[in-house]
């Protein structure tokens, strides 16, 4: 009961939303002014009795990683722990090592007093202090990668199963020792390894501890590692707790190759290869159609599917049937007695969900690759930042703009992924109009900043300025991570994986 009211006060509350109080933090278009004031904040209340761990899709499956390099995940995963069924703090490795007795060696781990003393927290019960309830342990499952491991290496491991025993060791010894609740495993070659991951598998749960694998996600075209993908969930679902499959970076660094709207004339430059535009990381179909061809249905063909144009981003490994002697015994992975129906799939699967942006250094290039000088549109005076009508107008003014200007927007340099961090200073330091896009409920803005080479050039007073680049950075806000959140819904997927929570400050959480 008390949950039914919860809920209704707070679709109340979104539905009023835009009629009452702006563009606040949850809007579609959140003002700059709001994203400033509550990127770190707590939820705005949406009744007395919601806290920082009140969960709204309490069915899902929450997974967070945890990376040293954005280390607000540490403070985050406490403050917001009743979000969360698992954590993943990111700190092994394993490789081979020289050695014949023990084979393979783990690297990394805690590395502070206070890293092993937070992770200890997590998996003690809570309290929530402002509802007065009991928070749950939350399961710590800290990731192991083969970084870098060669053909060679791989082969080494499929070779024989005392191989496979050996990985095994090395990974359940630490495990154990740390009171780990079980691992993710990351490789590039999952596919390929069902001998030694059954093996590990099976030696996890008997000691009551799992295992969590991670998968690529799927690429329009890309039919041969999409395939590999498929089959190998479906052969390793039952063996796993769960897939963490990595429905993000869908154009990456390099962007798209740019489409043009009109024919354009023989002679452009803009016909050359290599003309790129940006794009949000993860648009809703991509993720949708992820889901749907993971757990067997067919592959969406129609214009609208949304898998990446990127290609060959992802190192794909095959050991091939050839020579190869194994004594693993007579398993074979992909034998129909073994492999996972659709439903069993659906349930281990856990859906990667961004917490970063990218940032694109842009040109407006016209039809003949002339580039069109522009000044990014800027948001409304601030006393009105946070009013919805003239936040609209100052939308459709930009549209209009950009739809009678003929131009479309080329990379001048490869982007990068972006961080909170880093937007809050771009909003800091200019007016920037949010807007968004649609297909991916991303939002975006426009600024021009320094190049980050420092260069500089000369003004006609003799003066010296930095060369500044005009860019497009797009980043998830609390509605896109609903908006996603409502797709694995929807689909009956597990859950989601956060990659990764320091990145995304805490308003990302807020609706989890
Ligand atoms: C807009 O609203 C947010 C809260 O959603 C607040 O932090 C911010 O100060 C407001 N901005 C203005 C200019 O009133
Ligand atoms: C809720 O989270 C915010 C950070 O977003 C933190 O400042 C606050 O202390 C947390 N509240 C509680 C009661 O833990
Ligand atoms: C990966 O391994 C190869 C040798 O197998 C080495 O040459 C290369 O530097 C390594 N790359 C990284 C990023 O460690
Ligand atoms: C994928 O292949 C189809 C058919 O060959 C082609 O029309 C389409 O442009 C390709 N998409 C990408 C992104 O390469």
């Amino acid at each position: 009961m008390q949950k039914f009211v919860r809920i209704t006060s707070l679709v109340l509350a979104s539905f009023l939303a835009p009629f009452v109080v702006g563009q606040d933090l949850y809007s579609e278009y959140p003002s700059r002014s709001a994203i400033l004031g509550g990127w770190s904040g707590p939820p705005l209340p949406s009744s007395a009795s919601t806290s920082n761990h009140t969960r709204m899709s309490p069915h899902l499956n929450v997974l967070g990683y945890v990376t040293p390099w954005n280390s607000d995940g540490y403070t985050l995963t406490e403050q917001y722990r009743g979000k969360f069924d698992a954590v993943s703090p990111v700190w092994y490795t394993l490789k081979p090592t020289l050695d014949d007795a023990t084979k393979y060696a783990m690297a990394g781990g805690p590395s502070t007093s206070a890293e092993v003393a937070w992770y200890r927290r997590l998996t003690e019960h809570s309290v929530d202090e402002v509802t007065g309830e009991t928070l749950p342990p939350v399961k710590v499952l800290p990731r192991v990668l083969l970084d870098n491991w060669s053909t060679q290496q791989y082969k080494q491991l499929l070779s024989s199963f005392l191989e496979g025993m050996a990985l095994t060791e090395a990974i359940v010894a630490e495990v154990v020792l740390r009171k780990y609740d079980g691992i993710v495993f990351e490789t590039g070659a999952v596919w390929a390894l069902y001998e030694p991951l059954k093996m590990l598998a099976e030696r996890l749960h008997a000691e009551g501890k799992e295992i969590i694998i991670v998968l690529p996600a799927m690429r329009e075209n890309q039919t041969e590692s999409n395939e590999l993908v498929t089959s190998a969930a479906k052969a390793l679902a039952p063996l796993v707790d769960g897939m963490h499959v990595m429905t993000y970076d869908h154009l990456g660094p390099m962007g798209a190759p740019a489409l043009f709207e009109r024919q354009l004339p023989a002679h452009s430059p803009l016909l050359k290869d290599g003309v790129r535009t940006p794009g949000p990381n993860a648009p809703l179909t991509f993720i949708k159609e992820n889901i749907h061809v993971i757990q067997g249905g067919e592959v969406d063909d129609s214009e609208d599917a949304d898998f990446a144009q990127s290609e060959g981003n992802q190192q794909v490994f095959q050991p091939g049937t050839s020579s190869l002697q194994s004594d693993y015994g007579t398993i074979n992975a992909t034998s129909d007695a073994y492999a996972a129906s659709p439903s069993a799939i659906l349930s281990k699967l856990l859906v990667g969900i961004s917490m970063y942006g990218y940032e694109y250094p842009i040109a407006f290039m016209d039809d003949v690759g002339v580039p069109r000088l522009t000044t990014p549109p800027s948001s409304p005076i601030s006393t009105k930042d946070n009013s919805s009508e003239e936040q609209a107008k100052y939308r459709a003014r930009a549209d209009q703009r950009d739809a009678s200007r003929q131009v479309t927007p080329i990379l001048g340099q490869p982007g990068k992924a972006i961080t909170i961090h880093y937007l809050i200073d771009v909003l800091l330091h200019n007016k920037a109009l949010v807007r968004r896009d649609e297909p991916s409920a991303e939002n975006y803005i426009e600024y021009v900043k320094a190049k980050e080479d420092g260069s500089m050039h000369q003004r006609e007073d003799g003066s010296q300025a930095p060369v500044a680049w005009y860019r497009r950075a797009y980043f998830p806000s609390p509605r896109t991570i609903e908006e996603r959140l409502n797709i694995v819904e929807e689909s009956r997927a597990g859950g989601v994986a956060l990659w990764d929570v320091g990145q995304g400050g805490a308003w990302l959480l807020h609706r989890l």
